[in-house]
C-alpha cells in the first residue's frame, strides 16, 4: 500500500501521550482557520462516528476489563476505517481543513510500542484501516508522562497503564517525528497554551490550499 496524502483539502494531526494539551491546541486551531475563512472539521480517534463512539467506550471503559491485544488494534482499527471513510475523506473531498485529535501514529504508539506488539504488523492493519491516507502534517506535544498523567483523578483503561508503558509511547511518537520531519512538528507540551498556538500557526499557514474564489 502506498502513503496517500489528500489531493484537496488539508489533513492535520495533534498527537502526543495523555494530558498534554491537544485538545485545547486542536480547538484554538480551529478557531483561527474558521477566523480566516476555512471550513474545519474537527474531529478525533476514537470515537467520532456513531459506531466509534460504541468503540470508544469499549477501549476505554475500565468495566471493559482487559482484552486481548489483537483484539484492542482491531477496534481501534475499526473506529479509523469508519472514520476515515464517513467523516475524514468526504471533508478532505470538499476543500475542507480536517483537524483531528489523534490518528494511526496514537496505534503505532500505544498498541506497538505500549503493548509491545511488533509494529509493523500492527502498522499494516492501521494503515489497511485508513487506505494509508496520511496526514499533511502531524503536531506532536511532547510531555514526560509523569507530568501529563498527574491531571487525571481517575484513569481509563489506557491512562491507568504503567509508567513504562506510557514512556515508550512517548518515544515511539519522537521516533516517529525524528524519521520524517517534512510531516510532524514537535513541540514542549510545558510551554504557554498560546506560544504553542503560535507554532502550530506559522507551520499551518504555508500548508494552506488556496481559498476558492467566491
Ligand atoms: P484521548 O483521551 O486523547 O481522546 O485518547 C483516547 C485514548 O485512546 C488515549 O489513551 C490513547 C488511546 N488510543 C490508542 O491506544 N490507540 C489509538 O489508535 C488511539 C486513536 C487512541
Amino acid at each position: 500500500m502506498t502513503a496517500r496524502h489528500a489531493s484537496t483539502g488539508l489533513f492535520l494531526c495533534l498527537e502526543g501521550g495523555e494530558g498534554a494539551g491537544k485538545s485545547t491546541q486542536a480547538r484554538l486551531l480551529r478557531d483561527w482557520l474558521e477566523a480566516a475563512g476555512r471550513e474545519v472539521v474537527l474531529t478525533r480517534e476514537p470515537g467520532d462516528t456513531p459506531v466509534g463512539a460504541e468503540i470508544r467506550r469499549i477501549v476505554l471503559s475500565p468495566d471493559t476489563g482487559s482484552l486481548a491485544d489483537r483484539t484492542e488494534v482491531l477496534l481501534y482499527a475499526a473506529d479509523k476505517a469508519e472514520h476515515v471513510e464517513t467523516l475524514v475523506l468526504p471533508a478532505l473531498a470538499r476543500g475542507a481543513v480536517v483537524v483531528t485529535d489523534r490518528y494511526v501514529d496514537s496505534t503505532l504508539a500505544y498498541q506497538g510500542a505500549g503493548r509491545t506488539l511488533p509494529v509493523d504488523e500492527v502498522e499494516r492493519v492501521a494503515r489497511w484501516a485508513t487506505g494509508d491516507l496520511r496526514p499533511h502534517l502531524t503536531v506532536v506535544l511532547d510531555l514526560e508522562p509523569a507530568a501529563g498523567l498527574g491531571r487525571f483523578a481517575e484513569r481509563d483503561r489506557i491512562e491507568g497503564e504503567s509508567l513504562e508503558f506510557h514512556q515508550r509511547v512517548r518515544e515511539a511518537f519522537l521516533a516517529m517525528a525524528a524519521a520524517d520531519p517534512e510531516h510532524y512538528l514537535v513541540l514542549d507540551a510545558r510551554a504557554g497554551v498560546e506560544e504553542i498556538a503560535a507554532a502550530v500557526r506559522a507551520r499551518v499557514e504555508p500548508l494552506l490550499p488556496p481559498v476558492a474564489p467566491a
